[in-house]
């Protein structure tokens, strides 16, 4: 097998399937997301992305995507309940997320967890060439960078936690705690998504391993390993040109036209997540229906719910509870041809939810806990208009940086009506200079800079760590 100078670990493979008109089964890149991310770097490097592709038992030969060998590790239908579905979804997830829902602990969940993480690490090892830097993601493969370390000491190992990294006192809940930290550590560069994930990381090294440890280092036996925040980010300039092609601007206004041109769209775009908030955005718009702040034939709200993580209980009771809600709102304030909710749980391609977009007045981000949250990045970036309102929860990490969003505490119900009236009634001049002050940010932030500072950062570890010993 040739191996790579970089190889990018991470639970899923950058890849979609799906059916060509002759019935054959295709795979193509899957849009936005890490490989837009590491596009300029993998241009100069070979590299290797290992994955998974979200089938059962499936490890098909994939072809590279953009120039990037596809090294598929195949999960058993044992392992994909218990590792993904399990350990990953059903306990870090919502420990992770501030325990919005109960984490569940069971013994042999963590044996899944342990076997796939070692089997990521094996094909990373077997992918990766003398000295070459390993790059793992997120919260499925914690253990990866130790165990890999056990196996390639001369690697450069980074990892990256896509979702928040939870408080002491929430991560001395887990059963095996000390193993998971220890995996992180075997990593040169630990980064998260904001400086208080890795303050809350440091606290716990300390704590739970006795090792010294500050914000930015932690000491492990005769190792340095740096910690820090690196925001994640999306492809400002691949959003903006599908934003302002001519067939998304008009969708867009085919997409008003069909919703009865009220005079205003209100959006929002989940994951079908408990960590959304979508239920406490469904009682706030209620609310208002009910007080007559809000009247269906002015305004009209689309809620876009991607199906996710659907065998996890907590989900189909989520998805269950929200049907419920958006069919009471509609059946008491709809009429005839016009619903208060437009409701679609189905999965979006890009350029109809770049039309969505576009079409929306007001764009709705509510969750009680997100790591970042790239749709309220995206709707800023698709908006090359400087039109359009972006109502944001100070519980996304997207808010450290998209300050002048209209910020609101979801779970203060009265605070989210208010905000979202101020956003509705908002002069032209002060959604526009919001809407600037955003996009500026986002052009010097996006995931290209995220990609290479990060990087660079892991780059840099090699020279600290001879500094230091
Ligand atoms: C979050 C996680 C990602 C994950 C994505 C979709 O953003 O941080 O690692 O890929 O959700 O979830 P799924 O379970 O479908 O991979």
């Amino acid at each position: 097998m040739r191996q790579s100078s970089l190889v990018v670990v991470a639970n899923r493979l950058p890849v979609d399937d799906s059916v060509a008109p002759d019935g054959a089964c295709e795979w193509r890149r899957s849009p936005g997301g890490l490989v837009s991310a590491l596009h300029p770097i993998l241009q100069h490097t070979p590299a290797t992305w290992v994955g998974w592709t979200g089938g059962i038992d499936s490890a098909p030969a994939l072809p590279d995507i953009d120039g990037v060998r596809m090294h598929t590790v195949a999960l058993s239908e044992n392992e994909v309940r218990e590792h993904y579905e399990g350990f990953a979804n059903a306990t870090l997830w919502p420990l992770y997320h501030d325990a919005v829902e109960q984490p569940v602990y069971h013994r042999r969940w963590w044996e899944s967890y342990q076997r796939v993480n070692q089997r990521f690490a094996e094909a990373a090892a077997e992918a990766a060439e003398p000295g070459a830097v390993v790059w793992v993601q997120d919260y499925h493969l914690q253990l990866v960078p130790g165990m890999l370390r056990a196996m390639r000491p001369d690697l450069r190992i980074g990892f990256f936690l896509h979702v928040p990294f939870p408080p002491p006192e929430l991560f001395m809940q887990l059963p095996r705690r000390a193993e998971l930290l220890l995996g992180m550590l075997g990593a040169d560069l630990v980064g998260f998504q904001r400086a208080q994930a890795a303050h809350n990381f440091a606290q716990l090294c300390t704590k739970v391993l006795n090792v010294p440890a500050t914000d930015r280092r932690i000491a492990v036996e005769d190792r340095v390993v740096r910690i820090g925040a690196f925001p994640v980010s999306i492809d400002m300039a691949e959003m903006e040109a599908l934003a302002g092609s001519t067939d998304v601007v008009a969708r867009a206004k085919q997409l008003r036209k069909d919703l009865g041109d009220p005079q205003h769209v209100i959006l929002s775009v989940d994951r079908m997540d408990y960590t959304k908030g979508i239920e406490h955005r469904l009682k706030a718009y209620s609310e208002l229906l009910a007080d007559g702040h809000i009247k269906v034939r002015d305004t009209v709200m689309v809620q876009v719910v991607v199906p996710s993580r659907e065998r996890v209980e907590q989900y189909q009771v989520l998805r269950d509870r929200v049907e419920r809600e958006v069919g009471r709102i509609n059946g008491e304030f709809g009429r005839v041809g016009e619903p208060a909710i437009h409701y679609l749980n189905q999965p979006f391609d890009r350029a109809e939810l770049a039309a969505l977009y576009r079409a929306a007045d007001i764009m709705v981000v509510t969750p009680l806990r997100d790591g970042m949250n790239l749709v309220a990045k995206e709707y800023v970036a698709a908006r090359v208009d400087h039109g359009g309102a972006l109502v944001l929860s100070e519980f996304a990490g997207a808010a450290a940086e998209l300050t002048q969003a209209y910020l609101v505490n979801p779970h203060d119900l009265d605070g989210l009506k208010l905000t979202l009236m101020h956003a509705k009634e908002a002069g032209p001049v002060d959604v526009s200079s919001r809407m600037i002050a955003m996009r500026e940010h986002l052009r010097s932030h996006d995931i290209q800079a995220w990609a290479r500072s990060y990087i660079t950062a892991l780059d840099r570890t090699g020279s600290l760590t001879a500094q230091l010993t």
